[in-house]
């Protein structure tokens, strides 16, 4: 029998209570279970057998498809860094439909995309959603595990988006977890330093097409993945962040020129800096992209080092700093007090002051949500498409 929630599954002879749905994409359906000897939860992905079956080659590729998920989601877990774990895996090739299986460890956490909406659009407990905080502690640790991915590996996630991000919080601490390795692909080490320029043409071996927002060029077009492919989206991640959600849409691009997103164009208050390292990774030709994720990791730290500006979500519309000077604006006695601890106005060594932003960050993350829950249903998050952009945002595009 399929696996269906409420029923339990065997796999390799153990048995799971499958719990719930957590998500349904394309070609899967991934299910909360729980390890009925150990109690232990895990995430079971189980993939749509029907949707494999190439209706011209009358060929149905899902074995492939299961085996190189598998493979790849075993490499990239080697990196000791956070990333989700293959437990067991098995294809149930005998039944009149077959069946695939991946038991993976369960992540407690929400998309990232639920996670931005939640917290920085809908929670008014965050207010220090800052530059910095969000570069080191969500940016930088994505870039880390890819550039092991990358180098040591050899593999390409090609669809880092935020549906495929979890972020995974304890008590004290938070971290992204890139998951959903289904698109990835094995390119081996001639191809992880090889970007001629142009890149689209005959030369370059095909592959397959993902329409994925935020997918560079030579992923949209089908053709051999490279570091620089997964440099691109995460470019588009760093966009999405800091014009409050913002995704680029597939009818903006009627021109080589709309694949390089800028996001001070929809957030005025955007340093420079941080503008100009989007408009580098999101560049059309692969080539003119930072080469490797080590290349965007020295630019992400030194992004870290913006502090004379505090950039700040709640004021969006009303900048509590001067743009350029960094100096508090027209604010309460009060609030100048509490601003000027987050807002960097020692100098950027300061350790003392960087420790600071990084509570604040930690405590509106974890403290935020449970003492003023969002005014919308949890449903309504889950079920949304699309993200909603904050008002003023929309006007100014
Ligand atoms: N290990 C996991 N732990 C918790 N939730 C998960 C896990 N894996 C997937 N999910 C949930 O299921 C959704 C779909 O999983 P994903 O691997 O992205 O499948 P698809 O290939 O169908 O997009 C994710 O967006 C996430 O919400
Ligand atoms: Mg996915």
């Amino acid at each position: 029998m399929p696996i269906t929630v409420g029923e339990p599954i065997d796999i390799n002879g153990v048995i799971y209570d499958v719990k719930k749905t957590l998500g349904v994409g394309g070609l899967s359906r991934v299910y909360l279970a729980v390890n009925h000897h150990t109690g232990e939860k895990v995430a079971i992905k189980s993939f749509m057998y029907a949707k494999f079956f190439d209706k011209f080659t009358h060929e149905n590729d899902c074995e492939n498809y299961w085996e190189n998920e598998v493979l790849n989601t075993k490499a990239q877990a080697r990196s000791g860094k956070h990333s989700v774990k293959v437990l067991d895996y098995q294809k149930k090739i005998d039944l009149q439909t077959p069946e695939f299986y991946i038991v993976l460890n369960f992540i407690e956490g929400m998309t990232f995309q639920d996670w931005y909406r939640k917290f920085v659009l809908t929670c008014h407990g965050l207010k220090h959603l800052d530059l910095s905080s969000v570069v080191r502690y969500i940016f930088l640790p994505l870039a880390e595990h890819l550039e092991y991915c990358h180098t040591e590996e050899f593999i390409i996630h090609r669809d880092f988006s935020v549906r495929n991000i979890i972020i995974q919080a304890t008590e004290n601490d938070f971290w992204p977890v890139l998951i959903d390795w289904g698109m990835s692909k094995y390119i081996g080490d001639d191809w992880v330093d090889f970007a001629p320029k142009p890149y689209c043409t005959e030369d370059i071996p095909r592959d397959i097409t993902i329409k994925q927002k935020g997918a560079p060029p030579d992923i949209r077009f089908g053709y051999m993945p490279i570091p620089a492919s997964d440099i691109y989206y995460l470019g588009h991640l760093m966009y999405f962040v800091f014009t409050g959600g913002i995704m680029r849409e597939d009818s903006e691009l009627n021109t080589r020129a709309d694949y390089v997103l800028e996001p001070k164009k929809a957030n005025h208050y955007l340093p420079d800096e941080y503008n100009d390292v989007v408009i580098k990774l999101t560049q059309y030709e692969p080539a003119d992209r930072p080469r490797s994720m080590t290349q965007v990791i020295k630019m992400l730290k030194e992004l870290i080092n913006i502090n004379t500006i505090h950039f700040d979500f709640e004021l969006f519309m009303s900048p509590d700093t001067h743009e350029i000077t960094g100096e508090s604006l027209d604010l309460k006695e009060d609030d100048q007090e509490e601003k000027k601890t987050k807002t960097g106005e020692q100098n950027s060594e300061d350790k003392t002051n960087e420790k600071d932003q990084t509570d604040s960050l930690e405590g509106a993350l974890i403290s935020g949500p449970r003492e003023e829950p969002s005014k919308k249903p949890e449903e309504d998050i889950q079920n949304s498409e699309e993200m909603p952009k904050p008002e003023k945002i929309v006007e100014e595009k």
